[in-house]
């Protein structure tokens, strides 16, 4: 069936997209800025400056929380109202929901702000906060679901769009995870007991924690990918049939995988096993979906010299093609007895978060930003280009530090003398592990120094939109 309206013709729901875009962008510096901090405190413990509110464990989450829920999960908020509502053809489903959204996203993320340095935390890794306000993210989510499958049902096109598939699974799976995980018993207005406990709440959480870096970090990005990677290299999708076996794969065995997180623990062992074995298979629509992305630049692949823009959404995929092999591996059991509890996790969260995840964000958003303002082109493509250097060799410095000192860390540990004793306090692995934990924080410094650049660039080119109005309403009254 051919589209009934001519996209001229549909007025998008834009402002919904630029607030969402805008907040991206501000809860990036911050939650960045806070791992910069958080880094810092590893080396320099005295930079809590012995207040309850900025030590390390209160600071951890409130980094995990604005980098994930604050600035990736507006990025997705952003990205999918806009591309369900150019692939479908038609205005966003309801004006007042999605702005309810909005707003109410941005409530949850100043909760958090205020209560993860009280100290206020249901403890369940990438699910601290408490339950006033995990109801509030549950209504939030309802109406996010309502939006954007609302959308999809009044759509003007005959098929829909593979990014919406991607989307629309995260924002599906995310409401699911999210109910399950936070069911708890409540005790007081900040303090809650989960109705789970032992190794099913550890199962649980990890089901949970798994599938939190499966369907939002993965999911909802990869139909981030689906759309900006094609429209920023002008050419389609190398080949819709690797997208549809893509999404099935992906969608099918990564639910099964969140015992990797928890081997050799009280969890039954039969559990681990599966856990390893649909990680390692994980590996398969995961190369999949990165050939995909990449193989669309095939015979435009001279665009990436010139396009600071396209580098980045691209080397964001070879990132997301190093974590998902990096994953399955770390998914096996021998494997993951050297590198759990060591920074070897952490190279490979942040190989994920800022090569994968925050790659693609800020590519997807310099491609987004000017067309949400009526202009073509970014400010200035020269910074953008900076940023490229700025991001890549931050990102470079962390991951390859975090891999040294991780692989250290493990071998250190398990170190014995032939009597049987360890051969290393663990106070001497932390010693060793300073000289790398200084090279993230230079890293994390480049970063955020990227970051700011972006922020400028794009400030610019909003501006600019604003200083064409004013000149067209000065002609106009002339
Ligand atoms: C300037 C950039 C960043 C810096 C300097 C930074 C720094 C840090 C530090 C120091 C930790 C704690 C490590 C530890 O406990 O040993 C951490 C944890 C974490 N960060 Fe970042 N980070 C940055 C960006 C990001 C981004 C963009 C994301 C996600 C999109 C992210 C996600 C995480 C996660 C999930 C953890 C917890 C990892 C775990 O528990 O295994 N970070 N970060
Ligand atoms: C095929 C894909 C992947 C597999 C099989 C996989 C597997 C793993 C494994 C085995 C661990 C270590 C668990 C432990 O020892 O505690 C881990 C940790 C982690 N991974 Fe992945 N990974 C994959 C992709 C990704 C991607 C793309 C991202 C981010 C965008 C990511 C984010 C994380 C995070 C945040 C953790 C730390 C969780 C925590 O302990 O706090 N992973 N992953």
């Amino acid at each position: 069936m051919m589209s009934q309206t001519s996209p001229q013709e549909v007025e998008y729901n834009l402002k919904v997209v630029r607030q969402f875009s805008i907040m991206t962008i501000i809860w990036g510096i911050v939650g960045m800025t806070v791992g910069v901090l958080i880094a810092a405190q590893l080396i320099w413990p005295e930079l809590n400056f012995n207040t309850p509110w900025l030590t390390y464990s209160r600071l951890r989450p409130l980094h995990t929380n604005a980098v994930i829920f604050a600035f990736g999960t507006s990025a997705l908020f952003a990205t999918s109202y806009y591309v369900v509502q150019k692939t479908c053809k038609v205005r966003l489903f309801s004006d007042n929901l999605a702005a309810f959204t909005f707003w109410g996203w941005q409530a949850v993320i100043i909760a958090a702000v205020i209560t993860l340095p009280m100290g206020l935390t249901s403890s369940k890794e990438y699910a601290e906060l408490e339950w006033p306000i995990d109801i509030l993210i549950a209504v939030t989510w309802i109406a996010y679901v309502i939006v954007f499958f609302g959308t999809l049902v009044k759509r003007k096109t005959s098929h829909i769009y593979v990014a919406n598939w991607f989307y629309g699974a995260f924002i599906i799976t995310i409401a699911v995870l999210h109910i399950s995980n936070s069911m708890a018993v409540p005790v007081s207005f900040g303090k809650s007991y989960s109705i789970y406990s032992g190794a099913v709440d550890a199962m649980m959480q990890w089901w949970y924690g798994h599938n939190a870096v499966g369907f939002l970090l993965t999911a909802g990005f990869l139909g981030m990918m689906y759309y900006f990677v094609p429209k920023q290299a002008e050419r389609p999708v190398y080949s819709y049939r690797l997208s549809v076996v893509h999404f099935w794969g992906l969608i099918s065995l990564y639910i099964w995988a969140g015992p990797h997180h928890l081997h050799y623990t009280a969890l039954p062992d039969w559990t681990q096993n599966l856990g390893m074995v649909m990680s390692v298979v994980l590996f398969v629509p995961s190369w999949g979906g990165m050939i995909n992305g990449i193989m669309t630049l095939s015979g435009a692949w001279h665009k990436l010299k010139t396009d600071p823009i396209l580098r980045f959404l691209i080397v964001s995929l070879s990132f997301y093609g190093m974590s998902t092999f990096e994953g399955p591996m770390m998914a096996i059991k021998s494997v993951n007895a050297l590198s759990h509890y060591t920074d070897w996790t952490i190279g490979h969260v942040h190989s994920g978060a800022l090569g994968w995840v925050a790659m693609i964000t800020i590519g997807a958003l310099y491609h987004l930003i000017p067309r949400l303002y009526g202009q073509t082109q970014i400010h200035s493509l020269r910074l953008v280009n900076i940023h490229f250097w700025l991001h890549t060799i931050g990102v470079v410095l962390y991951i390859v530090a975090m891999w040294i000192s991780g692989v250290m860390q493990g071998l250190m540990w398990r170190a014995v003398n032939t009597d049987g004793t360890l051969t290393y306090s663990f106070v001497e692995g932390v010693q060793a592990s300073y000289p790398f934990w200084f090279v993230r924080f230079v890293g994390g410094l480049f970063i955020v120094a990227g970051m700011l650049l972006m922020a400028y660039n794009c400030y610019k080119t909003i501006r600019a939109e604003k200083q064409l109005t004013a000149t067209d309403n000065a002609a106009q009254s002339a």
